[in-house]
């Protein structure tokens, strides 16, 4: 077999439970494992010192107490940050996680992961592949992880560092439009990762023919979201995955 034998959930947490707690935080995966979600989405960075964070955005500003660019951090500047109080009081003190810590508790809770290499503007891809994908080889079996990207060069130095039957890639897509065969056979992707507000009928289809896993990012109404499921869509990445328990069949 190509690709590692993933079970793929029906629901992944988008930024760990991020309706619930502050996203890309230890508290949020911890809060997606008590909600019973098996497998969380994180998205993962550099400090200015080269530390792997679980952030998303280039700024600090959404979502600490206080302002800057995440690239202009050491790690004892970025510890200092409060990442938990801009979401509600009962989370105030939590810490900016490490990928080392995340991948630690991810292991600690049996969980998967889709780790999503965040290359914001100005930002080296391959700096950040290098300084991040060994630790996650070395802490989750294949089984359990997907590594994705918007960025191609990301996508292609993970593939450089790890052969398909180590390391499932997925390959992000605002629009699943043309070219994305050649994209997605260059990588060796496991699994093609949509805005589902812009995935249709004929491209879920056509994804799904070449034998690609199909999840979509991030809808977050599940009455809205069903023709999708009939589409062939494996995995929804959602802000609010248990409200979709329900509706799956
Ligand atoms: O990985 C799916 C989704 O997280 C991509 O968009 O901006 O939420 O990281 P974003
Ligand atoms: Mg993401």
């Amino acid at each position: 077999m190509l690709h590692p034998d993933i079970s793929l959930p029906r629901l992944i947490a988008h930024r760990g439970l991020s309706s619930r707690a502050p996203e890309n935080t230890l508290v949020a995966v911890r809060a997606a494992h008590n909600a019973g979600c098996s497998w969380v989405e994180l998205d993962v960075q550099l400090l200015g010192d080269g530390t792997p964070v679980i952030w998303h955005d280039a700024g600090i500003r959404r979502c600490s107490d206080a302002r800057g660019r995440l690239a202009d951090l050491d790690l004892p500047a970025a510890r200092r940050l409060d990442v938990g109080g801009w979401f509600s009081d009962a989370f105030r003190g939590e810490r900016i996680a490490t990928l080392d810590e995340m991948l630690t508790l991810i292991d600690e809770l049996g969980m998967g992961l889709n780790l999503e290499l965040k290359v914001n503007r100005g930002r080296n891809a391959e700096a950040l592949v290098k300084a991040s994908l060994p630790a996650t080889l070395e802490a989750l079996p294949p089984e359990r992880l997907i590594v994705s990207s918007f960025n191609d060069q990301a996508l292609s130095q993970a593939r450089r560092l790890a052969p398909a039957s180590r390391l499932a890639l997925g390959v992000l897509f605002e629009g699943v439009g043309r070219g994305w065969q050649k994209r997605c056979a260059g990588l060796e992707a496991y699994s093609i990762h949509a805005d589902w507000r812009r995935l249709n009928r004929r491209g879920a289809e056509a994804v799904k023919g070449d034998g690609y896993a199909l999840l979509c990012y991030t809808p977050n109404d599940p009455t809205a979201f069903t023709h999708q499921w009939q589409w062939g869509v494996d995995a929804a990445i959602s802000d609010v995955p248990d409200r979709f328990i329900d509706h799956l069949s």
